[in-house]
């Protein structure tokens, strides 16, 4: 209990009376209000002009409980936060209201908690961050910086608190174990991944060309049974978690790491797969001719991830088709198109969609 400035107003004016202190920005939500006989006592952070109200009030100091913590995280974070910066501040206006959790790390936005205003108050409040940590249930706290624009896609997160980015973040049965400040995490890909783990592939050898942290490996190996999956990866952050998350989940002995530029390892895999998975944006064009290298000579199926404008989407896909069945051609495989299809992953930006281009071919000597 402490003593604490508060608007007292009849009881049957309260709420109308808390909206109005909300609507100044004066409410303390920090303390409960406390009815005194006939009265309400409404804790506000300031004095505020009773004159102004269409309601009977007058301003005392009253004992008060702290409130329940709130179960809502955006108002457990203000709370937290507003103690640490004056309450007539814009600031308040900017406190986050999106962020992504990753483990025990809260991932906030690029924007958030810029500029001079908030370099003052985490200056001055050295366990800023400590309390934002703890107010949102986490250990660690980041800020996403641009996905570099380089081939490794590289993450580029800020640590804020904390010592490390190792996180491991569990989805659809599995568990991915990766520094979160060095590889990106494509939270946005759930349904991809969720339709490669419901693939009617058992039995089969796959590539992934571009097995990242593994967000296909492992929903193929653990869900889609497959027999073998060759990783293909550039990038050793990433391998580093391919390798944890393979152990974490059991199916080490079914995955081989093939590292380096793809462009090369996969014509070290000629002739290997029943199906290679080519997820690279904004286009996988570079390993196409290899791709069909690596498909079985009886022919097999291309996941082809692309970034195409909406109204391209079916020129695309005939041109893709054709573009492939040429590389085929000119290594002596006479190829037929079984079967394709097209799969809208997500609006990349306006106009522009995330597509793959499923598309199985078969020998036309295996047929005969
Ligand atoms: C954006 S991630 C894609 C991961 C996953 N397939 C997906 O779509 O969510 C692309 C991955 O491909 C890797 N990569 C890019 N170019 C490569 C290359 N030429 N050879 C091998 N790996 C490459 C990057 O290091 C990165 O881990």
């Amino acid at each position: 209990m402490s003593r604490q400035l508060c608007l007292i107003v009849p009881l049957a004016h309260g709420e109308l009376a808390r909206q109005a202190l909300i609507g100044l920005d004066v409410f303390d939500n920090t303390f409960a209000p406390q009815q005194i006989g006939g009265d309400l006592a409404l804790p506000i952070r300031e004095r505020v002009n009773c004159n102004g109200f269409e309601f009977p009030s007058s301003i005392g100091t009253v004992e008060l409980k702290p409130s329940p913590p709130s179960i809502n995280p955006h108002d457990r974070l203000r709370n937290a936060i507003l103690p640490m910066v004056d309450a007539a501040n814009e600031l308040t206006q900017s406190i986050p209201k999106k962020w992504e959790r990753l483990d025990d790390l809260i991932l906030f936005p690029k924007d958030a908690f810029q500029g001079q205003a908030w370099k003052q108050v985490i200056d001055k409040q050295k366990d800023f961050f400590v309390h934002v940590a703890k107010a949102l249930n986490a250990q660690r706290v980041g800020r996403q910086q641009p996905i570099a624009d380089d081939q490794m896609r590289t993450a580029r997160v800020e640590l804020l608190h904390g010592d490390d980015g190792w996180v491991e973040v569990k989805d659809n049965g599995l568990v991915y174990g990766f520094d979160a400040t060095k590889v990106m995490y494509s939270s946005g890909n759930v349904t991809e991944r969720h339709r490669m783990a419901s693939l009617h592939a058992e039995g089969e050898v796959v590539i992934d060309a571009y097995a990242g942290i593994g967000y296909y490996t492992m929903p193929l190996l653990v869900h889609g049974k497959v027999e073998h999956v060759h990783a293909c990866e550039i990038n050793p952050n990433s391998i580093k978690a391919l390798e944890w998350s393979a152990k974490r989940n059991g199916v080490n002995s079914n995955l081989t790491i093939h590292e380096g530029d793809n462009r090369f390892t996969l014509e070290r895999l000629e002739g290997h797969a029943d199906r290679i998975l080519l997820g690279y944006l904004p286009s996988s064009e570079a390993t196409w001719r290899p791709a069909i290298g690596a498909l079985k000579p009886v022919g097999g199926t291309l996941h082809i991830h692309m970034n195409v404008e909406e109204e391209r989407i079916d020129s695309w896909s005939k041109e893709t088709i054709e573009t492939c069945l040429n590389f085929a051609r000119q290594i002596g495989r006479k190829w037929y198109v079984v079967h394709h299809r097209i799969e809208k992953v997500k609006w990349y930006a306006p106009r522009i969609r995330h597509v793959v281009l499923d598309v199985s071919f078969s020998s036309i000597n295996s047929a005969s």
